[in-house]
């Protein structure tokens, strides 16, 4: 189809020219009311207690540190204090809103002395630019900002069916830090350059400081009745997730990616967790060798149905017994943070300091564009950086529709290859 193609780039390049200037981020488009399960990659600004950086994103803080694989048998770890530079996957519910997806679940109350860029690029480190914030509120003029105000924070997340080559995956989006190279990024998350490079349909394998990337990383996937209120559940490999109010923990790796749930360490009061017809509880599991093989019986966990755990025996014969269930290593709560030496080839403390490494414009040239361009429903698109003037390929845009935009993703990948 060498006509529309033709066509199609040639709009594009047009575009990329009205977009200039903006970095990069990827974006999903999506029809469905759904939501799923995705990360943020999050590098502290300041020293921040687990339970101020829970809420700086409105999330339970108990999630925060199992989604890491932190300890949460601490005493007291829920006001532990992580220390600034850390970097920490933020687990979100990605959802479809304005037919992109993102998350729009945050709200932050301003302070004195905040600024949209300070909010921007050092609270939410570069996730969300001070446009953006300025365009999902209706800031007219950025120079005053209320004390007090509360503020949408629209978060950049993709959910790609929950997965990636056809296997379960979670999303990060990840900023670009100017260390990075998307060999390093591929290698530290268990990925390909060229998945990574699929993924975000990118042309070449350069990236800039502040660009948004999209990195699969693989997951155990549920398969919870649709009526659950977790339907859905998503867990990383290597980390954890609390589910059922509390009640129950699943875990995911690091030997295989089957969904392992279990009661938690902090649940109180729980419906029961017991499967039916036996005496088996949450994660309990039978093997009896016989000579056909291992037959092996297992509790597990179904999803939280009507308030309630649901919970099946799952009779099995297996050719060998399994062995003792294996859980992702846990980390105490972070106190310092390691030096990156492996992915950062020379020490290079370009993050030094209070804020980003230097404040950037919060004008950028889609602010200006003629009717129809202007990103008024606040999509994931152009943190603004001064230094980058490469253009998504997956920028969305409101003029054209998700199937164009779909096509024109298409089209690129083998085009750029
Ligand atoms: C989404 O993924 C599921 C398996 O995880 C698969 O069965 C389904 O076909 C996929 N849907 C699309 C639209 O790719
Ligand atoms: C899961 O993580 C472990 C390390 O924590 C790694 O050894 C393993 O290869 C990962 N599995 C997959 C499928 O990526
Ligand atoms: C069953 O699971 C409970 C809760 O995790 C645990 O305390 C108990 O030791 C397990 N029993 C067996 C037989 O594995
Ligand atoms: C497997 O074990 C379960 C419970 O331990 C038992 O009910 C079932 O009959 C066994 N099946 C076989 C084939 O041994
Ligand atoms: C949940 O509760 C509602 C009413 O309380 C009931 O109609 C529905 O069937 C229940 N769902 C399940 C799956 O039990």
């Amino acid at each position: 189809m060498p006509n529309p193609k033709h066509i199609i780039l040639q709009s594009f390049v047009f575009l990329c020219l009205l977009l200039q200037a903006s970095s990069k981020s990827t974006i999903e488009p999506c029809s469905n009311s759904d939501s799923c399960n995705a990360l943020l990659g999050y590098t502290l600004y300041t020293d921040l207690k687990v339970s101020e950086v829970a809420s700086l994103f409105q999330i339970d803080p108990i999630s925060l540190l199992t989604a890491n694989a932190i300890d949460i048998s601490y005493p007291d770890v829920e006001h532990h204090i992580l220390p600034s530079k850390l970097f920490l996957k933020i687990p979100i519910s990605c959802s479809c809103v304005d037919g992109i997806r993102k998350s729009v679940a945050t709200h932050y109350k301003t302070r004195p002395s905040d600024t949209l860029s300070s909010i921007a690029d050092a609270v939410y480190a570069g996730l969300v630019s001070s446009d953006q914030l300025r365009e999902a509120n209706s800031i007219s003029d950025p120079s005053v900002l209320d004390v007090g105000q509360n503020l949408v924070v629209p978060l950049p997340c993709t959910c790609f069916n929950g997965s990636d080559n056809s296997l379960p995956a979670i999303y990060l989006s990840y900023v670009v830090r100017p260390v990075d190279t998307l060999a390093a990024i591929a290698a530290r998350y268990f990925t390909t350059l060229t998945d990574l490079m699929n993924v975000n349909a990118m042309g070449s394998t350069a990236i800039n400081d502040g660009d948004i990337l999209a990195v699969p990383i693989p997951a155990c996937a549920s398969n919870f009745p649709k009526s659950a209120s977790d339907f859905g559940l998503l867990v990383p490999n290597g980390s954890y997730a609390i589910t059922a109010g509390h009640c129950v923990q699943c875990s995911c790796g690091p030997k295989n990616l089957d969904l392992y749930c279990m009661p938690a360490s902090l649940a109180v009061s729980c419906s029961s967790m017991q499967c039916r017809g036996s005496n088996l509880m949450l994660g309990n599991v039978t093997v009896q060798q016989t000579s056909g093989g291992c037959n092996v019986t297992s509790c597990n966990y179904d999803g939280i149905v009507n308030g309630s755990i649901v919970t099946t025996l799952s009779p099995s014969l297996q050719p060998r017994c399994p062995g003792l269930q294996e859980f992702p290593p846990l980390v105490a709560p972070p106190t310092t943070v390691a030096r990156d030496t492996v992915f950062a080839p020379a020490p290079a403390p370009l993050f030094d300091g209070a804020g980003p490494a230097s404040p950037k414009s919060s004008l950028v040239p889609s602010a200006g564009l003629p009717g129809g361009f202007s990103p008024a429903n606040g999509p994931i698109s152009g943190i603004s950086s001064g230094a980058s003037v490469a253009c998504s390929l997956v920028k969305p845009l409101p003029t054209l529709t998700n199937a164009l935009v779909l096509l024109l993703v298409k089209l690129m990948i083998p085009v750029a290859l």
